[in-house]
């Protein structure tokens, strides 16, 4: 009786049901005689699933169909009537004699019917059964293949487990997900989610008839560069491929577990569990995250590397077919050879840890092995490469690819070999790269590849340079800046724009008050807006800064050939007087500690935000450590140096100033400690010791308060003295590290995410520098689900290891009161 009641208040309060549920004992099966209308219900033996009418979100209209019955909020995994919406509750559901399942309207017109069509039914009946499944079948028949009818085939936009995703090959039907159009209208939306009919099968979303993100083809333990379907606790995965048929599925590890895969109206293939706790559903893991899953981003022949600006580059041997568009970072031309490939003298380059290129036009054979493979690879000229089927065991079978190579990218150290077909002359210096000479092959390909690497970083270098060089030209000549007079400078730095004191000073309205944007670390920052409307920020430095006139030339040097989508470009720079400037691009957005420790900003920020802020700011530190041609080291990196575009992209401030150095010094003793308490790392502060693994550390301390919401400096918990840093580590180790999670991002996290980040965050801020991990690392293991090490206790692990250091600065501003405000974190 109480269940009944919950039910029914469950289904008022979420449906605005008009009807009065008539009393009846829960009932999982209908036969013939028997028929569901509005307001009743099938519930399913065990309860998890109920049958009946809904109307989903804002719509008028109600739809007949599936969702959980254990769970409070109303989420429909199946609708029959998707695309025929009833406009009463006249609905009425009835099973034929010849076991269809139809739904008539108030007229008593068929709007939607299952189409039985194995005939002839003798006692047919329609059973809800625990998984989800609503079959027809006869009634002393319980063998699900027996059934007339499944709505696990005939999927709308979720995944149920052990529900199939695929082809059955033999009756033609086809197991895939399609969007709804809307929250709020179940008709077929823009996105199909399914198992790619041609060539080797991998999963697609497609969008209309295009191709919008695809995994690679499965490897015998998940999809190829796909995060989806690594081993986990939750579930396990399956996937079949025979004459019958093709499909993949899921298996819950506990069946108490209420898990559902999704394909949004957006076109996001997602991933939920329930949990009881908040009683809403949490998102565990969407599919096409980044940049680099768009598909084909990098057009034929590309490979896209998410840790590299740009992205996208040719495969070892290629070139890109259509330079300017390259230049101008449209990819979509791809790439064609350098050198045509011969047929008889060929040889094969192997590629490392890719997600393989899309597989429709592929060949393949289970039980082949490599060296086969190659064989079968040779023999046919339209052939371009080959690799295992299955990476199980040491690796078996054999899979072909003829034609471009599409949509590959680098994924993870862990993830498969590719061997791409290449002109003999393009695997090092000719001869001996033959395929049949095995020894010298293996040593030819990693030569080959080193030079090839080397040689391709160097273009690529040499392009960014050339291309920042003209970029900055261009704006001299359109961009109105003006020449200081100081023929010092006109003589000695041709390239470095300038602007005069007298236009600055007309764009900030005199360095008034208003137009003061703030305080930073080395001066005070205006806004301005020059003559032709552009906006920029006015950072002027402060006078008594030591450093001299050279010094200062030549760091503004370096710092303006530092251009990464993750940095604030500086434009130009302004020297008169005893005045030192600097010119960058005005940002709309304030800077992240605006907004992740703010109570009400926080909100701005949810999740997908903070997540793609936590990466924006690790490749700008990857460029700014290792591929920018200077090796430079922030030194002051902290939230309130992290300035957002419009778009809530990262841009990292404040770089450079503290003297960039070249060459191979990674570690550098200074005199001068620049920073900032809470960010700076034990070695610097204590022994002013600094290298990139410093500001891996400020970046550590930075992720942990992106997800905490709260500063390290300053924080304090009612259980324990230690800092932020300790107190992470301590519910890291206790097991329980999801409560570090800001209350503000729980309802948009994603929990691998915000584990994964807590975990990174951890491993950036060991005592040891040694012990930390490179930010290409950082960007590495944000990017995949490999398995981290573990993390020690962190530097600084309470506040008063702070203390206890000798602090000194002479450019740091002191801390403003706000700075040490203490926020407790909430006990949930
Ligand atoms: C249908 O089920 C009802 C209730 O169990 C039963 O009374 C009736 O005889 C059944 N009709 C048929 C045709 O089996
Ligand atoms: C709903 O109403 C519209 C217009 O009034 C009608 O065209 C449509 O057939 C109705 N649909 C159903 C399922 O009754
Ligand atoms: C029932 O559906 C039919 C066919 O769609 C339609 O013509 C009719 O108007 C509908 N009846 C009502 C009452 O909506
Ligand atoms: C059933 O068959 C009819 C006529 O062939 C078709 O219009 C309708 O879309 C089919 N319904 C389903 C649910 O497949
Ligand atoms: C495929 O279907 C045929 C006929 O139904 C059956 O005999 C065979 O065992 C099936 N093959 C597999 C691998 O299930
Ligand atoms: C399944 O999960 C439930 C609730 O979380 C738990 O009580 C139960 O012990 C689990 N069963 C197994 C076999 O792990
Ligand atoms: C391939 O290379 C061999 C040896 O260098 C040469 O004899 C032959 O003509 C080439 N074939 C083609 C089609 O280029
Ligand atoms: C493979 O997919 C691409 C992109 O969707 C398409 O252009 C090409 O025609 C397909 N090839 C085959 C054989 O299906
Ligand atoms: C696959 O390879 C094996 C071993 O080389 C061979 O016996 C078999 O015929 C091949 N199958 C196909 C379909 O090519
Ligand atoms: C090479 O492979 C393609 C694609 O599978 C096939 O159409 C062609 O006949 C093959 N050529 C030879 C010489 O085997």
């Amino acid at each position: 009786m109480r269940t009944s009641m919950d039910y029914i208040s469950v289904l008022v309060l979420c449906f605005s049901l008009l009807l009065i549920l008539e009393t009846a004992t829960a009932i999982d099966t209908i036969n013939t005689t028997q028929s569901i209308g509005d307001g009743q219900t099938l519930i399913s033996a065990d309860g998890t699933y109920v049958l009946g009418f809904f109307k989903p979100g804002e719509s008028k209209s109600r739809y007949l169909g599936i969702w959980f019955g254990k769970i409070s909020v109303v989420t429909a995994v199946w609708v029959a009537n998707r695309e025929t919406p009833l406009n009463d509750s006249s609905g009425v559901l009835r099973l034929t004699n010849e076991g269809s399942l139809v739904l008539l309207n108030s007229s008593g017109s068929i709007i939607w019917s299952s189409n039985t069509s194995r005939s002839p039914a003798r006692n047919p009946v329609a059973q809800l059964l625990d998984s989800g499944n609503l079959v027809v079948k006869e009634e002393d028949d319980d063998i699900l293949e027996n059934s007339l009818w499944q709505s696990f085939e005939h999927p709308t936009d979720t995944l149920l487990p052990e529900m199939k995703q695929g082809w059955n090959k033999i009756t033609g039907m086809d197991w895939s997900l399609t969007s709804w159009k809307s929250p709020d209208d179940p008709a077929r939306g823009h996105f199909i989610d399914m198992l790619s009919p041609n060539g080797y099968p991998e999963i697609q979303v497609m969008e209309d008839s295009k191709v919008k993100y695809r995994s690679g083809p499965w490897n015998g333990l998940r999809f190829s560069g796909s995060n989806q379907l690594k081993q986990n606790t939750r579930y396990t995965f399956e996937f079949v491929y025979n004459e019958n048929e093709t499909f993949y599925r899921y298996h819950l590890v506990n069946n108490s577990m209420v898990w559902r895969l999704v394909i949004s109206p957006e076109g996001d293939l997602q991933r939920f569990t329930w949990i009881d706790q908040t009683q809403s559903w949490l998102l565990f893991s969407t599919a096409n995250t980044d940049n680099c899953e768009r598909y084909a981003l990098c057009g034929a022949n590309g490979i896209c590397s998410i840790q590299n600006s740009p992205m996208c580059d040719c495969l070892h041997g290629f070139v890109p077919k259509i330079r300017s568009d390259w230049e101008a970072t449209d990819w979509s031309s791809g790439c064609v050879r350098r050198t045509p490939v011969n047929c008889s003298v060929d040889g094969f380059q192997k590629v490392s840890g890719v997600k393989l290129p899309q597989t429709n036009t592929s060949w393949f054979n289970k039980s082949m092995n490599l060296e086969e493979c190659k064989y079968m690879c040779l023999k046919n000229c339209s052939c371009t490469a080959y690799s295992n089927l299955d990476i199980r065991d040491g690796g078996s079978g054999c899979l072909l690819w003829f034609g471009d190579l599409v949509d590959t990218r680098v994924f993870s150290q862990n993830e498969q070999d590719i061997y791409l077909r290449m002109a003999a002359s393009e695997l090092g210096n000719g001869d001996g790269a033959k395929v049949n000479d095995k020894s010298n092959t293996k040593k030819m390909i990693i030569l080959s590849s080193v030079l090839s690497t080397g040689t391709l970083l160097l273009c690529l270098a040499m392009v960014l340079y050339i291309r920042n060089r003209k970029q900055r030209r261009n704006r001299k000549v359109s961009g109105g800046f003006e020449r200081n007079s100081n023929s010092k400078l006109r003589k000695e730095n041709l390239d470095l724009p300038l602007f005069d004191l007298y236009t600055l000073a007309a764009a900030t309205m005199d360095f008034s008050e208003d137009s003061k944007l703030g305080e930073g670390g080395f001066g005070t920052v205006y806004k301005g807006t020059l003559k032709d409307g552009r906006e920029i920020a006015v950072k002027r430095l402060s006078k008594f800064s030591r450093q001299g006139l050279d010094e200062f030339i030549n760091e503004v040097k370096h710092i303006v050939e530092l251009q990464h989508r993750n940095l604030v470009k500086l434009l130009g720079c302004c020297i008169e007087r005893d005045e030192k400037m600097l010119v960058y691009e005005f940002l709309s957005n304030k800077s992240l500690d605006f907004f992740i420790f703010d109570e009400t900003h926080r909100l701005q920020l949810d999740w997908p935000k903070r997540y793609n802020v936590i990466k924006g700011i690790a490749r700008g530190l990857v460029y700014l450590h290792q591929d920018s041609r200077l090796r430079v080291i922030h030194r002051d990196l902290k939230a309130s140096n992290v300035l957002l575009d419009h778009e809530m992209n990262p841009k990292i401030s404040d770089f450079g100033l503290a003297r960039s150095f070249g060459g191979n010094e990674t570690e550098a003793n200074t005199n001068k400690v620049v920073g900032t308490y809470g960010y700076i790392s034990p070695e610097y502060a204590s022994d002013g010791l600094y290298s990139t693994k410093s500001d891996v550390f400020s970046f550590g301390v930075l992720v942990l308060e992106i997800v905490s919401g709260n500063k390290n400096r300053g924080f304090s918990h009612p259980d324990h003295q230690l800092n932020l840093l300790g107190h992470a580590w301590r519910l890291f180790i206790e097991g329980k590290p999801s409560e570090l999670i800001s209350e503000s991002i729980i309802e948009s996290c994603n929990l691998f995410e915000v584990l994964r980040s807590i975990h990174v965050g951890l491993l950036c801020v060991q005592e040891n520098p040694v012990d930390r991990p490179s930010m290409s690392y950082v960007v590495l293991m944000l990017g995949n689900e490999d398995a981290l090490p573990q993390p020690k206790q962190p530097g600084f692990f309470t506040e008063r290891d702070l203390i206890e250091v000798t602090y000194s600065s002479t450019q740091s501003k002191p801390f403003s009161a706000n700075e040490c405000s203490i926020s407790l974190l909430e006990a949930r």
